[in-house]
């Protein structure tokens, strides 16, 4: 079945492929993609539908999906006009970038990825750079068009290290006043991910990692960064407004002019299902 699917992607071409596979998902995901609001979809319905796993059961915990998590948080950007931007690591076959950009209809969807055929997954509204998360270099220039994003998905390669040099450049250089920055799977943080898991094969795209870089994480590194930030809340320093803690995930909110708004408060963390 696989093999089908990818010899119909080669002959019709990923853009319509991944299009009409989403709209057959739609359909066929009725029952639970509707919310209770007015046949509104919810974002990880949407998710669902588009077919990142951010909305699988490895990526749920009690109930919430991750993106159940994030629509608490993306109900303060207005979903329409006024010059949103969101930038994600990690493209793979571009599933969470097509989810971005119909949640969005009107934003400017950016995605920073090591593969370079994940360039094949652009559209209108979807530009795709390729390079390391490590190289801050690449994070500063790419995407030149949009100089700052209201939202950052790390949800690339999991490596510690890199995570950190992402953080370092983008948090401060390429995220607004009163953006989001979220860092995805933090389970990951803990495990010796090359030696015990081999992902530079098993994982898509981290064979392009450079020889030599050290795939094995100790979460020593993710402690201190996390207890720094904490440290710099607690002294009233810096440009984080808060961090957040779900399973697997931090949400990091930086700082804006206006101060905290209602909509900094802590979302009701309870399933809305
Ligand atoms: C988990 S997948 C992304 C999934 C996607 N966000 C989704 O939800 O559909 C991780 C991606 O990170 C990319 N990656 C691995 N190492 C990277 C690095 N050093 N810099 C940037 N991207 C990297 C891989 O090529 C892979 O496409």
């Amino acid at each position: 079945m696989k093999s089908i699917l990818k010899l119909l992607r080669l002959a019709v071409g990923a853009r319509r492929y991944y299009h009409w596979r989403t709209v057959w998902r739609a359909v066929r995901h009725d029952a639970d993609t509707f919310t209770a609001k007015g046949g509104e979809l919810s974002l990880s319905s949407l998710g669902h539908c588009h077919g990142t796993d951010k909305a699988d059961a490895d990526h749920t915990f009690a109930g919430l999906t991750y993106l159940d998590v994030y629509e608490r948080y993306l109900r303060e950007l207005p979903s329409r006009g006024k010059d949103i931007a969101i930038l994600e690591i990690g493209v793979r076959e571009g599933a969470s970038l097509r989810m971005w950009s119909d949640w969005f209809p009107d934003a400017d969807i950016c995605g920073f990825d090591i593969d370079p055929s994940c360039k094949r997954f652009e559209e209108s509204r979807i530009r795709i750079a390729i390079g390391s998360q490590d190289d801050p270099q690449l994070l500063r220039t790419a995407f030149p068009e949009t100089s700052r994003f209201d939202l950052i998905v790390d949800d690339g390669s999991h490596i510690n290290s890199m995570t950190l040099a992402a953080f370092d450049v983008l948090f401060a250089e390429r995220l607004k006043p009163g953006g989001l920055y979220i860092i995805e799977d933090l389970g990951c943080s803990y495990d010796r991910l090359q030696t015990d898991s081999d992902v530079r094969h098993q994982w898509p795209g981290m064979h392009y990692n450079r020889e030599g870089a050290d795939l094995d994480n100790d979460r020593e590194d993710m402690d201190r960064f996390f207890l720094d930030r904490i440290n710099d809340i607690d002294h009233l320093r810096g440009d984080i407004l808060f961090l957040h803690f779900w399973s697997r995930i931090c949400i990091l909110k930086k700082r804006s002019d206006q101060g905290a708004t209602t909509a900094d408060q802590i979302p009701n963390p309870e399933p809305s299902r």
